[in-house]
């Protein structure tokens, strides 16, 4: 199971696949499944909720759907953990893209995912789906856009113009999403709202917004050492006027940077989003890090501690409400997130993505 890409005008080739020799069945033993809930518990529920029943923070859709499942088993699934979806709060979980997991471990939650649900993979048609993506535009507006945002960039549903998403869906896949629905969400069934052509036109319209992009790995950075946590270790410390006593605007944390103000910045998303982009000085510290290490090295003396995620608060507070409870006072969470902080086009530093490198691919 696999696929390959031909990276620009170098002989380059990635493979992105899920191992050929993994297993793949799905009927766990005890210890697996208790060993998969447990990394779940760690690294998932977060946002996805303790019983994969979604919506817990930043809308992450649920997990536990069978026309999802079905249809996203096995690679979607793989593919969807392993890197993330490239504009939300889904960040990469694979060593590959600097985040905790392994192939292993990432196919082990997803057979367990569809464990949990006893569902049967549904072998879904690999063909394209012709339909007219002009009609499909004017659908889109007047039936998804109010969920999935105008230009497909999600609102309260998911981003299904992500070039991630886009990358790894087939037609089919979309197709089966649109005619099927999401069982127990808001995404209902079209199957009787919409003509067959109009939700090929739909496919068509989805489709042309893919723009050919590819994860690929990504030049892994060192994480900072500790002598470096401390950003102007010289200077004062800022003066931050926090609503209800935790979350500090943006803006205040700009003027601090700028101002060379004493502080530690704290990055609580997964390793992989930090490597991708993160604010300038910030120090990975992962919400699902075990607790008895999330306080380590970091100074108790006063010293501010801002933390942010992408969510915008869920990672970051959890981060922050541990080390309160350790008698860390001067700590606060960036309000708008790092996705906010990105659009209104504060200071970050960008990590090296091979792609960037690359000649786009057009579709
Ligand atoms: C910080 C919040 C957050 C965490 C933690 C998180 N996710 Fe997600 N996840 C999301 C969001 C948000 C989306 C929807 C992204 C979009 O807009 O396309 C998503 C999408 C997904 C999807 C795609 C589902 C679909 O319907 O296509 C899968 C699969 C998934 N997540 C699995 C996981 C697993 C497994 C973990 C733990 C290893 C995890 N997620 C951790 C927020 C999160
Ligand atoms: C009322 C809100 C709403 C509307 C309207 C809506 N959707 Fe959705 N859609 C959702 C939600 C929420 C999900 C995620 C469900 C879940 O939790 O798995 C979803 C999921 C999807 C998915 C699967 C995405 C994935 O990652 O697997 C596709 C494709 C999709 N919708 C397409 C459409 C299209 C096309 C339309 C218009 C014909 C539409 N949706 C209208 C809310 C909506």
């Amino acid at each position: 199971m696999c696929r390959f890409l031909l990276l620009g005008f170098t002989p380059l080739i990635v493979f992105y696949c899920i191992p050929s020799n993994a297993d793949l069945s799905l009927t766990l033993n005890t210890d697996e499944m208790e060993k998969a809930d447990a990394m779940y518990q760690q690294y998932c529920s977060l946002c996805h909720g303790k019983d994969r029943e979604g919506y817990k923070a930043d809308h992450a859709p649920s997990l536990k759907s069978k026309s999802m499942l079905s249809t996203a088993y096995p690679q979607l699934l793989f593919d969807s953990i392993s890197w993330g979806r490239v504009n939300s709060a889904m960040d990469g979980y694979s060593h590959e893209a600097g985040g905790p997991l392994t192939d292993s471990d990432i196919i082990l939650l997803i057979r367990w995912l569809a464990q949990k649900e006893n569902v049967s993979p549904v072998e879904l048609e690999q063909v394209s789906i012709k339909g007219d993506s002009s009609k499909g535009k004017a659908l889109y507006a007047s039936n998804c856009s109010s969920c999935h945002g105008q230009q497909g960039q999600g609102v309260t549903a998911p981003a299904i113009a992500d070039q991630l998403f886009l990358s790894s869906a087939t037609d089919s896949y979309i197709k089966h999403a649109i005619v099927h629905g999401r069982e127990d969400t808001p995404m209902q069934s079209f199957k009787h709202l919409l003509g067959d052509e109009e939700i090929n036109d739909l496919v068509a319209y989805l489709r042309s917004q893919a723009s050919g992009w590819k994860p690929a790995p990504v030049e892994l950075a060192e994480w900072p050492s500790p002598d470096e946590y401390v950003v102007n270790s010289r200077g004062d410390g800022p003066a931050f006027n926090l609503r209800e006593g935790r979350y500090v605007p943006a803006m205040e944390v700009v003027k601090a940077i700028e101002e060379k103000k004493r502080m530690i910045v704290l990055d609580t998303r997964p390793g992989s989003a930090w490597q991708r982009i993160h604010i300038p000085g910030a120090v990975p510290m992962p919400y699902y890090r075990d607790k008895s290490r999330i306080a380590e090295n970091l100074p108790n003396d006063g010293t501010w501690i801002v933390a942010y995620c992408a969510c915008p608060h869920a990672a970051s507070d959890s981060v922050v409400d541990h080390l309160r409870s350790l008698g860390y006072e001067n700590t606060a969470v960036i309000d708008e997130g790092i996705l906010k902080w990105i659009e209104m086009g504060l200071p970050v530093v960008a990590g090296k993505d091979k792609t960037d490198n690359v000649k786009r691919q057009s579709n």
